[in-house]
């Protein structure tokens, strides 16, 4: 008997596991009921009477080095087990919040495609200019305010190169390498020197239209901007244009939309007049035609300008200009589910 216990103890020396199963089999092998030390104790009691103390010992021996095995093996695999940190995998994930579409870049959308409708196509220039692009070209005097330092960003002093006051720049850059027709919406980003506040801001967004073909005349602007105004604010919307100038274009109209608010009655944000203002248009100056190199005689066009955060301003009453770029996630997060 004391041989086999022997055996064992050796045995039990080289014992590995490899998974928490195999531990549980060497368990029951030496530990249950049916298992090789309860099979000893069993057999102790035909051990002769001067042995018993030897043969106690060698089983008590055997228990205790197969006790110590089992525990050093489960002890290995939970260390080379992962950590528990804490994860439960079988939890459901969290809501996945994806991005926002800012508000100004949906406003956009919608008036690119209002326009890509009637068959305008995107035009896109640069926002570092030259002088000819924004102000020559487009029949601003030598000494119109718009040049000035208080207005203009330059980038360099001296030089001709500034950053684009407006996208009508746009207009010269496709009228150069294009002869009519010429249909196009060129929306872009804009600088000014201004201080900002609430309501100006030194960088801001506009788009642009430009349409010049045979016969254009006042009239199809016109219808434009009412099909423009009904589609972007609502089928109930009523136009008006009022006489202005810029330089390019020649008549030139602001156009006010009927407030979108109270539907023309009358409130605070129309100052009670029932109506505000949207977008600046005209026909084009003969003189812009001919500086790019297109015939006056022959072709006549209209241009329309709006500012984005304006119209922005309207759809969604954002009141501070600021709000737009500072990228304040609470206030991006508003628009989640506009499209
Ligand atoms: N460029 C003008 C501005 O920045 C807006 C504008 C007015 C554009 C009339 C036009 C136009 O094309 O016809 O204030």
């Amino acid at each position: 008997m004391i041989d086999k216990i022997n055996a064992l103890l050796a045995e039990i020396e080289n014992l590995t596991a490899t998974n928490s199963e195999e531990t549980e089999l060497l368990r029951i092998r030496f530990f249950s009921k049916k298992g090789e030390i309860t099979a000893l104790m069993n057999d102790f009691r035909n051990v002769p009477a001067e042995d018993k103390r030897a043969v106690g010992v060698k089983i008590n021996e055997l228990k205790e080095s197969a006790q110590q095995k089992l525990n050093a093996l489960k002890m290995s695999l939970d260390n080379d087990a992962p950590a528990d940190d804490g994860i439960d995998l079988t939890r459901t994930s969290y809501p996945f919040r994806v991005g926002t579409r800012h508000p100004l870049s949906i406003v956009r959308k919608k008036i690119c495609d209002i326009f890509a409708r009637l068959g305008f196509c995107i035009a896109e220039g640069q926002e570092i200019e030259d002088d000819w692009h924004v102000f020559s070209s487009l029949n601003f005097a030598e000494d119109h305010p718009a040049r000035d330092m208080q207005d203009t960003f330059f980038v360099q002093h001296g030089a001709d190169m500034l950053l684009r006051t407006h996208t009508s720049s746009v207009q010269t850059r496709v009228m150069e390498e294009t002869q009519p027709p010429v249909r196009i919406i060129c929306p872009g980003r804009v600088y000014r020197n201004e201080a900002v506040s609430y309501r100006a801001h030194c960088f801001f967004h506009q788009v642009e239209a430009l349409y010049v073909d045979k016969d254009v005349s006042f009239a199809d602007l016109k219808q434009t901007l009412l099909y423009f105004a009904r589609e972007m604010f609502g089928r109930d919307t009523d136009i008006r244009l009022r006489p202005s100038f810029f330089p390019f274009t020649e008549p030139s109209a602001e156009m006010d939309i009927s407030c979108n608010l109270c539907g023309g009655k009358g409130c605070p944000f129309c100052k009670h007049t029932g109506w505000v203002e949207i977008l600046g248009c005209g026909m084009v100056d003969p003189n812009v035609l001919e500086n790019c190199g297109i015939d006056s005689n022959i072709y006549s066009g209209f241009a329309l300008g709006m500012g984005v955060e304006r119209i922005t301003n309207l759809t969604y009453q954002v009141k501070d200009l600021r709000l737009f770029s500072e990228n304040d996630v609470r206030f991006l997060r508003q628009f989640e589910s506009a499209s």
